[in-house]
């Protein structure tokens, strides 16, 4: 059984970038599960109602997000709407969407529980996802071993922490936002697949995304500056996580960069 997890698609750029790969990843490696992160999948910023539908449509299964799920108001609807869109789970109940979910792709195949979660070191001061992870776990594992966390952070130390507190515990722990791949995937003593970041789907001649003039106009002068995606030298960033979907435990993790 493997899992397939795409890191953050950055705007118009990303998504044609993902629709030309993912046909070929599809054909060589035959995924069960596909996942994409999509906080950033409209302009760079956000997620609309069509841009997830155009995603399901390429044949994502699931999707993820983080901090910019809430840019684009015209979400908020939708998230309340479609089960396999996810927020990160560790906002207060009163905002709109789900942080978590069991999906089963195929009927009578196996259930994926995924769940998103987002940091806290430089980001919003939400509840505890260490805490939450746990519990979020006791109530999936009911249902299925199978468990993916995207969990959505700025700092290596917070996603590698996670990745102990939850090892033996989920099937994968897979770190996104920073839209830097990093290369320190394995897989922990107790069989949970880990990988600090999965990278990002966009151009690639940019400053994690954004066309770099802009990134450095706002560092050499630190005034607000409107933010493109970059369309140059695009690639695919993402993660296959082979695992048995008799226990969760992951046999395999290998890191996707397509250009
Ligand atoms: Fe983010």
């Amino acid at each position: 059984m493997k899992i397939l997890f795409i890191g953050d698609v950055i705007g118009e750029p990303g998504r044609r970038c993902l629709a030309s790969w993912l046909p070929r990843i599809k054909q060589e490696h035959q995924p069960t599960f596909i996942l994409v992160n999509a906080e950033n999948a409209a302009g760079g910023f956000g997620l609309t109602p069509e841009i997830a539908q155009e995603l399901f449509k390429l044949g994502a299964d699931v999707l993820t997000s983080g901090n910019h799920i809430w840019d684009k108001k015209q979400i908020y609807g939708f998230l309340d709407k479609e089960a396999r869109l996810l927020r990160p789970a560790n906002y207060p109940d009163a905002v709109p969407g789900k942080g978590w979910g069991v999906f089963e792709v195929t009927a009578g195949g196996p259930k994926l529980g995924v769940i998103n979660l987002e940091g806290r070191v430089y980001m919003h001061t939400l509840r505890d996802p260490f805490t939450l992870a746990r519990e979020l776990i006791q109530t999936i594992k009911v249902q299925t071993p199978l468990i993916l966390v995207d969990f959505h952070a700025e700092v290596t130390s917070e996603k590698r922490a996670l990745g102990w507190y939850l090892d033996g515990l989920a099937t994968a722990v897979i770190g996104t936002h920073t839209h830097v791949q990093t290369a320190d995937e394995e897989i922990l003593p107790q069989g949970t697949a880990y990988l600090t970041d999965a990278g990002m789907t966009g151009g690639r001649n940019s400053v994690i995304g954004i066309e770099k003039e802009e990134a450095l106009h706002r560092f050499l002068t630190q005034m607000p500056t409107r933010f493109t995606p970059a369309p140059d030298r695009p690639w695919l960033n993402g993660v296959i996580i082979e695992a048995d979907p008799a226990t969760g435990r992951a046999t395999g993790i290998q890191r996707l960069q397509c250009s």
